[in-house]
């Protein structure tokens, strides 16, 4: 295959195409492959798409050799230094960073849809009280599609627009009412003098009235919110683009990305991780789950580390180690063994062979967990604080993909490798 300026040329024995190339505005530039198959009688071959670009987007760029991570141009570090998630949300959708008016016109909108139909709340009754919150979110989140669905003209920029504020003003009223019901507690009040991240630890933990919001876990949920937001075409962003690309309602489609974030490798890896710590239990343990994530013959993965991008520092796990020292510091009783473990853990790793040769490093799941804990969060809530930040992405990735003038239904190829085609023998023959 030779590359020159636009295009490349792809040569077999008996013929020679030339493919387009579309150029990135910033990091790789794609093959263009619609005439592939015509003229070729080739399909490509990627089973976990790790080397195909499935659309057009302008919402969020990782490098991952070079460990970047910026939303609409933004560095994550500065975001997560110097913004709040309900900005960072309005920069998502926007495209550009709010003005005080925008962002007070737009927390307002969110507020707006932060009420939950009767309908939405006699769900949780349904829930057995053991149910993972995962199962609860993806069940409540599909639920909203039986209320909101006549009507929606999936690509009606205002019918969008009211989509986005509305799951954006339900979910973390779904994800409050699921932490409560699982507590047998009640709902704390939302209160218009709080930030948002201040207003999810109220609804959280209100419900008693003598608890007090404490600063500290209030800005690191913030940033948490903020690192989780949006992540380019993960496997749960494709989800709900490939639900969302069959003209599906948009809520059944936020309800396919849940599924697909719930698992330990991918979302479900921060609860994985507190899990895998409670396993190891103390330092002298690490050698040997070391060497288990090393064996091939055993299942057990580091969870918390390695990424299919980045192949470098995962920026956010960086953030979120700082964010760790701050909270623990914060807290009377600091001496935290878990995070003293995941810091030794983590030095370890990253000093061996195996980790170091495959670029395997810290993710965004490896310390997440352990400000969660020190919140008063289970571990079976991690992912769905995950969700909850997600959401937002999830949401402007399903807006951007409408926005496209033709909506395309997803629907890859396969290799066949099954039976060719046969006669059906009657069963006496048989
Ligand atoms: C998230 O995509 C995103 O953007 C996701 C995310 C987001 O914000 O949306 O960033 C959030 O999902 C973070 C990832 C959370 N998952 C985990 O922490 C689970 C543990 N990690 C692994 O399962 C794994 O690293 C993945 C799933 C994250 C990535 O897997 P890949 O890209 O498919 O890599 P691979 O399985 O092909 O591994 C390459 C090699 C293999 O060894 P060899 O066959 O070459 O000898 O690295 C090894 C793997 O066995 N390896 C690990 C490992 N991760 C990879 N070995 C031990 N422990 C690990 N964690």
């Amino acid at each position: 295959m030779s590359s020159k300026n636009k295009s490349v040329n792809l040569t077999s024995d008996s013929s020679s195409i030339e493919l387009d190339i579309k150029e990135a505005s910033v990091g790789p530039s794609v093959v263009d492959l619609k005439n592939l198959y015509k003229e070729t009688g080739l399909f490509t071959f990627d089973p976990a798409y790790s080397t195909t670009a499935s659309c057009v987007s302008h919402v969020t760029y990782i490098d991952g050799d070079e460990g970047i991570l910026e939303y609409r141009g933004y560095p994550i570090e500065q975001l997560a230094a110097k913004s709040t998630y309900l900005e960072v949300a309005y920069l998502l959708f926007n495209g550009e960073l709010p003005s005080v008016n925008n962002l007070q016109e737009f927390r307002s909108q969110v507020k707006a849809n932060m009420i939950l139909p009767e309908q939405t709340k006699t769900l949780f009754q349904g829930f057995d009280e053991s149910a993972h919150p995962m199962a609860m979110l993806t069940t409540s989140i599909a639920s909203l599609s039986s209320l909101y669905h006549e009507g929606i003209d999936v690509k009606n920029y205002k019918h969008q627009k009211e989509f986005f504020f509305n799951v954006l003003g339900k979910t973390p009223i779904l994800v409050a009412n699921i932490f409560n019901h699982r507590n047998h507690t009640n709902m704390g009040q939302y209160d218009e003098d709080l930030t948002y991240a201040e207003n999810i630890l109220r609804l959280f933990f209100g419900g008693d009235t003598n608890y007090e919001i404490n600063p500290v876990f209030a800005k690191a949920l913030d940033i948490l919110l903020v690192l989780h937001a949006d992540h380019e075409q993960n496997c749960s962003t494709s989800s709900v683009r490939l639900a969302g690309s069959s003209g599906t309602n948009p809520y059944a489609a936020i309800a396919a990305g849940v599924a697909a974030l719930w698992g330990p490798a991918h979302g479900g890896a921060n609860e994985a991780v507190v899990k895998m710590f409670g396993e190891i239990e103390s330092k002298e343990n690490i050698s040997k789950y070391i060497a288990k994530a090393k064996d091939k013959n055993d299942r057990f993965r580091l969870m918390g580390f390695g990424h299919r991008v980045y192949k470098n520092f995962d920026p956010r796990a960086t953030i979120i180690r700082e964010e760790c020292h701050k909270v623990l510091n914060a807290l009377e009783n600091n001496n935290n063994p878990m995070f003293e473990l995941a810091q030794e853990l983590e030095q370890i790793a990253l000093q061996d062979e195996y980790f170091i040769e495959r670029n395997l490093y810290p993710n965004v799941d490896f310390y997440s967990g352990i400000i969660y804990q020190a919140m008063g969060l289970p571990k079976e809530m991690f992912t769905v604080m995950f969700a909850l930040a997600r959401t937002v992405g999830w949401a402007t990735h399903w807006c951007e993909m409408m926005a496209q003038p033709k909506l395309k239904i997803g629907r890859p190829r396969q290799l066949y490798l099954g039976e060719e085609r046969r006669n059906y023998i009657s069963i006496d023959q048989r």
